[in-house]
């Protein structure tokens, strides 16, 4: 069944395109193929598909079902670099990192080559882990530093990767990539700036569940507050912004 297609309008900026599947399961199948596709651009035009993921629980769902036989196969995996637009300042074999989440649902079950996965050297400490990603990033992609494709999530309280509400003000505005103890979860995060995820050539939040129904209508259709919804700071300088959702997240747009 193919997603239905919304144009919302919100009270400032550009329109957003919402994309609305059926079900959560719908949603991860066409999560997944809008990835195929967009990693197939990729290594036509380019030879290669850098992909920043995304973390939370959301996600895991579409990364299983990306290793499944039936999907995996669908992309160039030797071509495709795995960055993440967050981490938690935890070991990378803890249970809340990001990076686990994604190599034990994913990348540890596709022929992606192990050093096309860039994970964030948090044992570094934070800071020095952020400023070495950033180095990363800037050797990798180049000047323009233009990712492929951000997957982020939306937290119920309008935060996407680690950019969290009364937070984003204090970090570098030249950064790329910044460590910053944030309150609410009581941790230090690395994280990517929005000015990172805008120079994208496609960013796509990816939104399942009654329970972000409200904190969703609030970012596409709510007044603009940024400080207070850090996700309305996603706007591509001059790349694709999507949010791919299920009904459930959408049911007050
Ligand atoms: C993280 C994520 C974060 C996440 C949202 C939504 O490290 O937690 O990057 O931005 O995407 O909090 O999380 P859920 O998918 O678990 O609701």
């Amino acid at each position: 069944m193919a997603a239905a297609e919304l144009t919302v309008q919100p009270a400032f900026g550009p329109p957003s395109r919402v994309l609305i599947s059926a079900t959560p399961e719908h949603l991860m199948r066409d999560a997944a193929a809008a990835i195929a596709i967009a990693c197939a651009d990729a290594v036509a035009e380019r030879g290669a598909f850098h992909w920043a993921l995304s973390g939370g629980s959301t996600p895991v769902a579409l990364f299983r079902l990306m290793a499944t036989p039936e999907i995996a196969p669908g992309m160039e995996w030797g071509a495709v670099h795995a960055w993440w637009g967050d981490e938690r300042d935890v070991p990378s074999d803890h249970a809340e990192s990001n990076y686990r989440a994604a190599n034990d649902a994913l990348l540890a079950r596709v022929p992606i080559p192990a050093a096309n996965v860039h994970r964030v050297r948090t044992e570094d400490g934070a800071d020095r882990a952020a400023a070495a990603y950033e180095a990363d990033i800037r050797a990798a992609l180049g000047d323009a530093t233009a990712f492929d494709l951000v997957l982020l999530g939306l937290g119920d309280d309008g935060h996407t990767a680690s950019l969290f509400p009364g937070t984003v003000g204090a970090l570098p505005p030249e950064a790329l990539v910044a460590a910053h103890f944030v309150p609410k979860v009581g941790m230090r995060r690395v994280t990517f700036t929005p000015r990172l995820i805008n120079a994208a050539r496609r960013v796509a939040f990816l939104v399942s569940g009654a329970g972000k129904a409200e904190v969703l209508r609030r970012v596409l259709r709510g007044p603009s507050a940024p400080d207070e919804l850090p996700s309305q700071l996603i706007r591509p300088d001059a790349g694709e912004l999507t949010w791919w959702v299920d009904a459930a997240a959408a049911g007050r747009l």
